[in-house]
Formats: structure tokens, sequence, C-alpha cells
């Protein structure tokens, strides 16, 4: 069995990291740690898990935290992983961090990352940026190493992004300066803690975008995107957050290059994601929304052209808790271990 540590467990990625593994059969859940929801027991905490996970979350300085596992996943802030990862490291343990800290090879692009989110564009263990990789399985998995310690998880937006816009950069599809993704998020993926923006009253009957320029996110899709075009592909990016609690439906456009029929469209989608078993295409006749991913680690994806206008439009739903968060944390700690990547997130997920 694999012992596992989750540092952040009290959060919206630590509980639902928790509940995926549970189910996992080669994982033991061995140390949970949190900043300040500590000292009480993680059923405590989330009553649900009552029966399931019973153990006592720890601060970070207690030396129960401290104890070596295999895996260690961060579910933190940015800003944690880059100072806490080298021990655990030096430990032996793998580790699949869920914030910015390791998404980037290099300490330039970690700072303009950084800058974005009106952080110290200075990284804490640069040393450890050309050993992590770009945790985007369907994307990427061809870059992991044989022995691959370190892995960022993807940002939510850029997973919806990435995995609906993929095939079309791949097989130049579009014009690449037509790209516009228009994304919509439930308001979990701000996390748990509430700010004045995020509780009820605020999001209660209430659509807004937000960051228009500028968001973080946009770094990972232009950098992926323009490596698969093998050319620039500058995109107009506008998140929304929408008065739900779970799922992120991104709506993808591109204006069709010259002579790309609906058919070399799907060929395209259905080749690119042949390998890819939790990406689902659908096209416009079927009515997939949010609630068809909820829970779960699918994307779906409902691939679409608009012959009038000669668009390619993709509507891209995942929940941005798992296949967004926890469930991709969950595939790359699959991938990097040696197991099969759907191992323990082989299920549909709760509709409605
Ligand atoms: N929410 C999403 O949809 C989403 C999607 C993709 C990626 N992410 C990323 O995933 C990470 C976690 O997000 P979240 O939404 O789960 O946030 P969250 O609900 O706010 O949870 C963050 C957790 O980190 C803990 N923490 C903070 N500083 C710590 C430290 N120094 N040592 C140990 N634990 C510490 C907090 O503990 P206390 O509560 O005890 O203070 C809390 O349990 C972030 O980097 C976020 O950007 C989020």
């Amino acid at each position: 069995m694999i012992k596992v540590k989750v540092v952040g467990c009290g959060g919206y990625g630590g509980v639902g990291i928790v509940e995926l593994l549970l189910r996992h059969p080669h994982v033991k859940i061995q140390t949970l740690v949190a900043a300040t929801e500590t000292g009480m027991l993680m059923s405590d905490l989330y009553p649900h898990l009552k029966g399931f996970c019973d153990l006592r979350i720890h601060k970070p300085d207690e030396p129960a935290a401290q104890e070596p596992a295999d895996v260690v996943f961060f579910s933190t802030p940015d800003g944690v992983g880059m100072v806490q990862a080298p021990a655990e490291l030096a430990k032996g343990a793998r580790v699949i961090d869920y914030s910015g800290d390791f998404r980037f090879n290099n300490t330039a692009d970690y700072a303009e990352y950084a800058r974005r989110i009106g952080r110290d564009p200075v990284h804490k263990a640069p040393e450890l940026l050309p050993q992590t990789v770009y945790g985007l399985p369907e994307l990427n998995r061809q870059n992991y190493a044989k022995d691959q310690r370190l892995v960022g998880n993807v940002g939510c937006f850029a997973m919806s992004c990435l995995l609906g816009l993929a095939p079309a950069a791949a097989a130049k599809l579009i014009d690449f300066r037509s790209v516009i993704c228009d994304c919509k998020t439930g308001v979990s993926g701000a996390g748990k803690k509430a700010t004045p923006i995020h509780h009820y009253p605020a999001r209660y009957e209430n659509m807004q975008a937000y960051r228009l320029s500028g968001h973080q996110h946009v770094m990972e899709i232009e950098r992926m995107l323009g490596q698969l075009a093998d050319e620039a592909v500058p995109v107009t990016f506008t998140a929304q957050v929408l008065p739900i609690c779970r799922g992120i439906m991104a709506c993808l456009y591109g204006t069709l290059r010259d002579g790309i029929t609906r058919e070399q469209v799907w060929a395209a989608y259905a080749d690119y994601h042949r390998a890819n078993s939790f990406v689902r295409l659908y096209d416009s006749k079927t009515a997939i929304g949010t609630a068809n991913v909820r829970g779960s680690n699918f994307c779906d994806l409902v691939v679409d052209v608009d012959e009038r206008t000669r668009r390619l439009r993709v509507i891209s739903h995942i929940d941005n808790l798992v296949k967004g968060q926890a469930g991709n944390a969950l595939q790359n700690m699959n991938l990097i271990c040696g197991f099969p990547e759907n191992t323990g997130l082989d299920f549909p997920g709760s509709y409605p």
C-alpha cells in the first residue's frame, strides 16, 4: 500500500482528495495536515466522513506532520508547496502540488505567474523547477520522467480550455489569432474561506466577469496550445463566476481555416482524445451540462461547427474540484506510481 499525506486537508481540494483516496485500492491515508483547523478529527470537520476517515488533523510543525510518506499532496494556497516540498522530496516522497508553485519549469515563467496573482516573483525552491512536470496527463504524459517525483497540478480553467482546444491546436483546424475562451465557474473555485465577494449575498442571483486582463491561467493555456500548434496562440480569456457550487463550463471558439470540414473536425477530436478515457465527446444534439460531470473526473466536450460563421465551437464541462483539482491530482499519482490512470477514478459522478 502507498502511504499518503495530505497537506491542506481541511480545504476543498483536501477533502476532495481524501474522498477519492478512500476508494483507491492501493492507498492508505496516513497523515493529514492543515494550518488552522487542527487538533480535531477529519470526521469532526467533515461529518460525512465519519467512519471513513477519523484521523486527527495535525499542525505543520507537529512531529506527526513530519512523518515520511510515499506521496504528499499539497492542496494548499500558492507559496506553501515551494517551502515544504523540498523536505518531503528529501525524505523520498513523490509530491503533487495543486497551486502554481510547480507548474513552470523556469524562474522567469514563475515570476510572471506570481506577478499576475500579486505574489513575490522570487521562487523559494528554484532548483526544483527543472524537475517538475505540468500535470496534465492527456496532453503531456509523454513528458513525465520515468521516475517523476514532482508534479504541478493544472489550474482548473486551464484544464477545461486545454482539453477542449488541444485537438484544434494540434491539427491546426483554426486560425490561431481567433481563439476565445469564455469560461464560467462555480463559487467553490475560490476555495473554502469566504471573502466579502464570495459569500452568499454577493453571489446569489449574480453572475460576474472578473480579472479581464492578466488572469494567471492564460499563461498555462497559451503555453500548451503554442507547443501543440508550434506557433503562438494568443487567447481572449474571460473568467466568470456563477451562483452554483461546483462546475466549469468553458465555451471555446476559433475561426475554422479555409477548407476544414465538420468531418475533419470530428476526426481530429476523436483521434486526439482516443487514449484519454476521461474525455467524452458529444455532438450538439446531446444535452450536456455541468451536472453531467459533477463529482467525476470526466471532461465532457460538445464539439460543434457553426457553418454559417465558419467557427469551431467547443463547450467543455468539468467539475472544478475533481478533473479541475483533486481528481486530476489522483490521476497524476496513478501515473507516477505506475497504476492505471483511472484507478479509483472510474465512476460516473452523481446526477443531478
Ligand atoms: N477550488 C478550486 O476549484 C481549485 C481548482 C484547481 C486548483 N486549485 C488550487 O488548489 C489549492 C487549494 O485550493 P482550495 O480551493 O482547496 O483551497 P481552500 O479550500 O482554501 O483550502 C486550502 C487549505 O490549505 C491549508 N493551508 C493553508 N496554508 C497552509 C500551510 N502553511 N500548511 C498547511 N496547510 C495550509 C488551509 O488550512 P486551514 O483551513 O486550516 O487554514 C486549507 O485547509 C490552491 O492552490 C488553489 O489555487 C483550486
